[in-house]
């Protein structure tokens, strides 16, 4: 008999040990016993499994329990945090995220933590911007291929050439872009803050036009917000931008009296469709204030998982879109990132610097909440898409 160890598949444990053969052992560069169901894990992860038990079927949970407990020893004996994204799974978001939130709120989180080490538990763009904002912590993303369809959407060097064709309009970035298109920007934004930044940098600029990307629909879900001019790039979520006003209309048959929340990536049609649009965090506030019987989230598919966590007795239909970037971070390579400390993410200093000024005044501009907030029932006005 060769040596047991428990088997990962797909990142799913399929209930077996086997023998370590042709790489079966999804972690084979862990000690013998460190993964191990013992009873010493067993009786430090016990009272977790009640957060999950809708998630994760009882006689999976002995796969799991040995990562959870090994990445919450590990955070602290290296002094580290996990910024979990509202899209991350439930095990990752219940179990081992430190701070959980929009991508705002992450954002703000960063600045706060005195953790030496900063995991990002989200995608690219976040971990970047933990690292614009804490340029002496080390951070790392647990997948170097966790993108955004958005942040690739667009370079540096389009914003260079956008502004000198629109000379002496200010251009708001959204937070889902690369650290080099930051660093050319006049000021950041989120799905929280969006309008109230649109606003006040029209204001402080003294003009009443704005170039808003990459998102072109968020682009135009602001400009009906607003009076200010929206001029917009054509980067598109691929999660959100597959949701169509005709799947709105279908679910509310099929659920008479649901409520329906979309993420202000979705297209104005579906926005226009909705009872509520706003950020991932306002869609989960909004189901905590107010505990719809039956509800669904139109954005990415954990968020459901998540919210429902907190409100079990609210009704979630789940017509969700997975973000396969979202999908890469897994708690396997969170622990194989936090333990080898793995792709670390760096920005070039001077970029930094640059991107550092664009998210700080976002991050300083006070706003109201609910001015995050979207009013599904404005007409839809005209964007020019460049
Ligand atoms: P939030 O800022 O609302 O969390 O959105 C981030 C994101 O990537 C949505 O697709
Ligand atoms: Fe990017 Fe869309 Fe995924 Fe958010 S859900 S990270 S915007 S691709």
């Amino acid at each position: 008999m060769g040596k047991e160890l428990i088997n990962w598949e797909n990142g799913r444990w399929i209930g077996q040990t086997l023998e370590v053969e042709n790489g079966v052992c999804a972690v084979p560069s862990t000690p013998e016993g460190e993964l191990e169901y013992t009873d010493a894990v067993k009786a430090a992860t016990d009272h977790l499994y009640k957060d999950v038990a809708d998630f994760i079927p009882e006689f999976e949970w002995p796969a799991y329990a040995p990562l959870v407990h090994a990445i919450n020893t590990l955070k602290k004996q290296k002094n580290a945090v996990i910024l979990a994204h509202n899209y991350m799974t439930p095990d990752i978001f219940g179990l081992i995220g430190d701070y959980t939130g929009d991508s705002l709120g992450l954002a703000i989180e960063a600045t706060k933590t005195d953790a030496e080490i900063i995991i990002q538990g989200g995608v690219h763009f976040m971990a970047e911007t933990s690292k614009i904002l804490c340029p002496n912590k080390r951070v790392f993303i647990p997948s170097m291929r966790a993108g955004c369809s958005l942040a690739s959407s667009i370079t540096g060097e389009d914003i260079k050439l956008i502004k000198q064709r629109y000379p002496g309009i200010p251009v708001v970035t959204y937070v889902n872009t690369s650290a080099d298109v930051k660093a050319e920007s006049d000021i950041c934004c989120t799905s929280s803050n969006a309008v109230a930044i649109v606003e006040h940098i029209c204001a402080e600029w003294g003009v009443n036009k704005v170039i808003m990307l990459p998102d072109e629909f968020l682009a135009k879900n602001v400009a009906k917000q607003t009076n200010i001019e929206v001029i917009a790039w054509h980067g598109r979520c691929e999660v959100h931008a597959r949701f169509s006003a005709q799947d709105v209309r279908d679910m509310r048959e099929a659920h008479p009296g649901v409520v329906v929340l979309a993420h202000p990536e979705c297209p104005p049609e579906v926005v226009a469709e909705s009872d509520f649009t706003g950020s991932t965090k306002a869609m989960s506030d909004y189901v905590s204030d107010n505990s719809p019987k039956n509800v669904i989230l139109l954005t990415e598919c954990s968020m459901s998982d998540n919210v429902a966590m907190e409100n079990p007795d609210v009704d979630f239909v789940r017509p969700c879109n997975l973000c396969p970037h979202m999908k890469r971070i897994t708690l396997e390579n969170i622990y194989e990132c936090l333990k080898d400390e793995t792709n670390e993410v760096l920005v070039p200093e001077d970029q930094r610097v640059r991107a550092y000024k664009a998210v700080m005044d976002m991050i300083n501009v006070k706003f109201d909440p609910v001015k995050g907030h979207f009013d599904p029932s404005l007409p839809q006005v005209g964007v020019k898409v460049i």
